[in-house]
């Protein structure tokens, strides 16, 4: 059966390429793209700078409610946050810290889910996360979970945070990366895992572009001639 793919999920752990994946496929398949975990950051950058305190979800929640995040121009780094551009400032060590803690509270989950559904629903749109392919967009043509060990994962961080010359060391990047992972994967609402239908993809030992052309194979495969998704 041919069929086109013009919605892909892509969901995995921390650091495991899904950024770079998404915004290179984004660009070789013309489709849009939506860093959903931007989100959360921005969310958690805005209760920061306005001292909400973290463990109030009630006021976590009431933030992303009335929060609307567009993104500003196509495929950026770059987020509308409540009309203010805001980009870099969600990458510092503060948003970091306590992001995992805003993404487990269901109220703002539920509000950015919303969000995030409105934007796919124009189509031809690449959506990389968490929960992509198990909530968010059960739908999707093509789901994709991006993997890689966590050792892997923090070599990739911690030469990440050498180029941007944040001082830190490899083992405290693993310690973090596992201690996100595991916020990630026991949380009650929407805890990361692949879907059931999703193509398991484990990047260890391949480089980004190596991942972008075998995910390009696969879709012009499904164009032409329609593959099941295991
Ligand atoms: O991919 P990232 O590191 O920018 O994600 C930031 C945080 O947001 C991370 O703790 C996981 C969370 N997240 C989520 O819970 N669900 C998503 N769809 C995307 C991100």
């Amino acid at each position: 059966m041919l069929r086109d793919v013009e919605v892909i999920a892509i969901d995995g752990p921390v650091a495991a390429g899904k950024t770079m994946v998404g915004r290179e496929l984004a660009k070789r398949l013309d489709l849009r793209y939506l860093d959903t975990g931007v989100m959360y950051r921005a969310i958690t950058w805005l209760a920061l700078k306005n001292a909400t305190p973290i463990e109030d979800e009630v006021a976590l929640g009431t933030l992303a409610d009335e929060t609307p995040i567009m993104l500003d121009g196509s495929n950026s780094d770059r987020v509308l946050v409540d009309g203010i551009s805001v980009g870099p400032e969600l990458r510092e060590a503060e948003v970091d810290r306590h992001v995992s803690l805003v993404s487990r509270v269901s109220s703002v989950r539920s509000a950015l889910v919303a969000q995030q559904r409105r934007m796919a629903s124009e189509g031809r749109i690449i959506v990389v996360g968490r929960d992509i392919g198990t909530v968010v967009l059960p739908n999707a043509d093509l789901k994709i979970y991006i993997t890689a060990s966590s050792e892997e994962r923090s070599r990739r961080r911690w030469k990440e945070f050498q180029a941007q010359g944040r001082e830190t060391d490899y083992q405290s990047v693993l310690n973090e990366t596992r201690a996100r992972d595991d916020v990630d994967t026991q949380r009650d609402d929407s805890p990361l895992k692949p879907a059931e239908d999703a193509w398991v993809l484990d990047t260890d030992g391949l480089t980004g572009d190596e991942v972008v052309d075998l995910i390009v194979q696969r879709v012009n495969a499904e164009a032409q001639g329609g593959i099941a998704c295991a």
